[in-house]
């Protein structure tokens, strides 16, 4: 079992580069069943999710082949339209195989995500949107089994805003007869990433990034190459490291105008930010202070930066509250900070932390993927030596993290036992 241990107490200071967002790769890997030409994809992370995307979409029949941060798809010789309980319980965007299935093949069979360790997050919505389009659903032996001649366009209206279901929908759409209308749709920057992908492969898709996409199918897409948007919640957990260890960092390859809610969450605790098209510098003197958070759906602050920001909040100056709207029970981070020192008392969704001095390092468990950058961050700040068990979790969503880490000057080890 691998395990990191931190000596904490040295600002972060240097120049990372970040990596592509893990959450736009893993639908327009999907999208590659879309057609039956060759997607070619650039700027890929090299993580745990996309290494089990990519054995999924190769138990199918799809090519793959991967070469520097370039990966090429082709789905030309797609002939299992199944995705497995084995790979479905690791990674839940594995349902993003439904919409692309059905609309190329007429049928898909998807095992129902379990429960999950951030709450229980069903796939009622990406099911509905399907039987909306006119697809037989059942549910059988713990599978999703969709069935449709041919999707027809509809109008659907999501009661919650779904990231995934909004992707799933719009590519199943995209090869659908007829006019697909997504109201309420995500507003998310990788769902927009997706969008263009999807329209250089051919698909009429309009309003990506708003309330309201409009979808007309096409009876084919052909293949296209794309490269994949930053990733802006590595960008986001760099930045509130920096500015929790009190340093001065600057990332490159990166877009500060898909993290506004972070940037200003930062500004107010005190660090001092600057950005052009592909950089942003972050520059903290003080202490930072203390800030309320509150998560909704983008561009509101994401579900995906909390945890982080419960670490900066642990050593910051005064008392905050955060508040967790997206995702019940995402708050396991909490008592992994408690055996750091951290003062924080939870009732619900919300979070109430007194910032204290300092953290001491002790021993503590990653819970999940946002939870170990969490405590990654609380590791760096700490007096001593933290030690945090169970990164797998981590290597599912941070490109070779110890490595930026250590450039940037932390004293980051990974280790065996
Ligand atoms: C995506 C992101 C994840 C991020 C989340 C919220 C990917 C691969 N993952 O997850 O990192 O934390 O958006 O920004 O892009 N819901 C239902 N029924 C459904 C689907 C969702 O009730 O069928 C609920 C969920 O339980 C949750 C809310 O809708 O309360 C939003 O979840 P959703 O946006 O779907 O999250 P994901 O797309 O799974």
């Amino acid at each position: 079992m691998q395990k990191l241990v931190i000596q904490g107490g040295i600002p972060l200071r240097g120049e990372v580069r970040i990596s592509g967002a893990k959450n736009a790769a893993l639908p327009m890997m999907c999208a590659s069943l879309l057609t039956s030409d060759v997607l070619q994809l650039s700027n890929m992370p090299d993580l745990h999710d996309i290494a089990t995307m990519r054995k999924l979409l190769e138990q199918m029949g799809v090519k793959a082949v991967v070469q520097g941060d370039e990966m090429t798809l082709h789905g030309a010789q797609v002939d299992r339209l199944e995705a497995p309980y084995d790979m479905v319980k690791t990674m839940r965007a594995a349902v993003l195989v439904l919409g692309p299935l059905v609309a190329r093949f007429g049928e898909a069979r998807v095992s129902m995500p379990g429960g999950c360790a951030i709450g229980s997050r069903p796939v009622d919505i990406h099911i509905k949107g399907l039987q909306a389009m006119g697809a037989q659903v059942f549910i059988e032996h713990g599978y999703i089994h969709a069935q449709a001649k041919r999707l027809k366009g509809a109008r659907i209206l999501f009661d919650i805003v779904s990231v995934t279901s909004t992707e799933n929908l719009m590519m199943a759409a995209a090869l659908a007869e007829g006019v697909t209308v997504l109201e309420n749709a995500a507003r998310e920057p990788e769902v927009v990433d997706l969008a263009h992908c999807l329209i250089a492969m051919g698909a009429k898709i309009e309003g990506a990034g708003s309330h309201t996409i409009v979808i007309t199918g096409v009876d084919r897409l052909h293949g296209t190459t794309h490269r994949i948007m930053p990733d802006r919640i590595e960008s986001g957990t760099f930045l509130v490291a920096a500015a929790a260890t009190g340093g001065s960092i600057v990332l490159r390859d990166t877009r500060a105008d898909i993290l506004d809610a972070v940037l200003e969450k930062l500004t107010e605790a005190g660090a001092c930010i600057r950005s052009d098209s592909e950089n942003i510098h972050l520059d903290m003197m003080d202490r930072p202070r203390s800030v309320n958070v509150r998560t909704a759906p983008y561009p509101a602050f994401p579900t995906d930066m909390q945890a982080q920001f419960m670490a900066l909040n642990a050593i910051a100056e005064g008392s905050a509250m955060v508040v967790e709207t997206i995702f019940e029970n995402r708050f396991m981070h909490v008592q992994e900070l408690h055996r750091l020192g951290a003062r924080i008392d939870v009732e619900g969704n919300t979070a109430l932390i007194h910032g204290i001095d300092h953290l001491e390092g002790a021993t503590v468990m990653a819970t999940d993927l946002r939870a170990s950058a969490c405590l990654i961050i609380a590791g760096l700040v700490a007096q001593g030596e933290t030690v945090i068990d169970r990164i797998y979790h981590l290597d599912r969503g941070y490109e070779h993290i110890e490595i930026k880490l250590s450039q940037l000057g932390a004293n980051i080890l990974r280790i065996n036992k």
